[in-house]
Formats: structure tokens, sequence, C-alpha cells
């Protein structure tokens, strides 16, 4: 509502979300992607707007429909990913990476369905892909930056090295190997790894967990500015 844009705690900022997986194509029928189903970034853009924040949510291929109140950009690759969110970076103030996104893509998408040889193994050869959250964070202007880490072991060592190598504010770890939470699960539970500080957020509903972080979030960027 109109009350909750003037008075919020994002009141008038300007939030870049990016959510889901990205699609990398093989073929024009195959392609190597994730099972990120996109809830935890959509939850995010939702507890934004909520904040009185304006969002553009930077979507990867979800299943889920579009959000009322804000600005959605769905992409399919890494690389368009990261044009849609260098686009008008130079107003976001703050910036959450929660997109699961591919590391790497195929050197070449060949241009027709490629067909079953002889043999028994068949070798893809793949590329880097850009990193998008560490491009953000590179910038002059940058943004107040947060990632997230998914780790399956050493959540809090990894999120602590991520932060420090993409230059982030804030990072999100998730630790993707207990059952129930995390990719495609309707909870979470992450613990908040800052530059001085951690604070553990217990398991919870994406939705309620998404407003305890925008809520942090919004609380490190009044801090730092
Ligand atoms: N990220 C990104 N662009 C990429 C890869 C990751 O923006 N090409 C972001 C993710 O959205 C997340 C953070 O970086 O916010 C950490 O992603 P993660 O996959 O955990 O880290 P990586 O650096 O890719 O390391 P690894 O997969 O080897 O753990
Ligand atoms: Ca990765």
């Amino acid at each position: 509502t109109a009350e909750q844009f003037d008075t919020g705690a994002l009141a008038g900022k300007t939030v870049y979300i990016t959510a889901g997986p990205t699609r990398e194509p093989i073929d024009p029928v195959r392609y190597i992607s994730n099972h990120s189903s996109g809830k935890m970034g959509y939850a995010l853009a939702e507890a934004a707007v909520d904040a009185g924040a304006r969002v553009r949510l930077i979507s990867g291929p979800v299943n889920l429909p579009a959000p009322a109140r804000m600005e959605r950009v769905m992409v399919q690759t890494a690389e368009e990913m990261l044009a849609a969110s260098l686009d008008g970076i130079e107003g976001c103030d703050i910036f959450i990476a929660s997109a699961a996104v591919a590391d790497y893509r195929p050197t070449s998408v060949a241009e027709h369905k490629i067909k079953k040889g002889a043999e028994e193994i068949m070798e893809l050869h793949l590329v880097k892909n850009p990193d998008i959250v560490a491009t953000v964070a590179a910038r002059a202007d940058k943004p107040f930056t947060v990632g997230f880490a998914a780790e399956t072991q050493d959540l809090i060592d990894y999120a602590r090295s991520k932060l420090k190598r993409k230059h982030l504010d804030l990072i999100v770890a998730n630790d993707v190997s207990q059952p129930g939470i995390g990719f495609n699960s309707n909870e979470n539970a992450v613990t908040l790894v800052g530059r001085d500080a951690t604070l553990t957020l217990p398991q919870t509903s994406k939705r309620q967990l998404a407003s305890q972080l925008i809520r942090h979030i919004a609380e490190q960027y009044t801090k730092t500015r």
C-alpha cells in the first residue's frame, strides 16, 4: 500500500533480485540447468515490496506466477541474466543474488538437434559463465550486494570465502544437505554471514524467512550508507 511505501524500511529504495535457475542450451531441444525453484527469490521480492521498495525481479525459468506490484524480467541464460542485472544498475540501491546460476554453459550451441552417435562416450565442452553478483559488486557505484551460498559441507567457511572473493556486503548461507530445506522446498533455514558478524535464522517458511532477511538487509544497508 501507499502507506507501506512511505514508511517501510526500504521506502523509496530500488532493489534488484535474481531468482531461479538459468538454462544453458546445448542444441534446439536440450539444455543444462538445476533444480532451483525460485521460491526463495520470489518470497524475497514480495517482502522487499512490502518494505516499500521498488523491485525488479530477474527470473530464470520457474513455475511461479508473475507477482504483482513489481517489474519481472524473464531470462533463460546466465548471460541474459547478467544483461538484465546491469540494465539500470546505476539506480539500484540493493542487489540480492538468489539465483542458482549455471557455472558453465556449452562452448557452442548446436544449430540442429545433436544425433546419437555410435560412440558410447560423448563429450560436451563447457565454458565458465560470467559471475553476475561479482560483476555487480566490482562496480565503482556498487549497490549494497547480497549473495547466497548453497553448500553441502563447511557452510560458514565457504560462505565467508565467497563473501570476500566476490566483495559482497552480506551472504546468506544455506545448508542444502539437510532434507526438507533449501532447493525446491517450501521451508529454509539460513545463516547470515557479514563482514564481522553472523546470525542464524532457524527453519521456517520461505515467506517468513524472506521478511526476516529483508529486515536484516535493510538494517545493514542503512548502517553502511
Ligand atoms: N552467482 C552469480 N553468478 C554466477 C554464479 C553465482 O551471480 N555465475 C551468485 C549466486 O547467485 C549466489 C552466489 O553467487 O548469490 C554464490 O553462488 P554459488 O554457486 O554458491 O558460488 P560459486 O561462486 O558459483 O561457487 P561454487 O558453485 O563452486 O560453490
Ligand atoms: Ca555455482
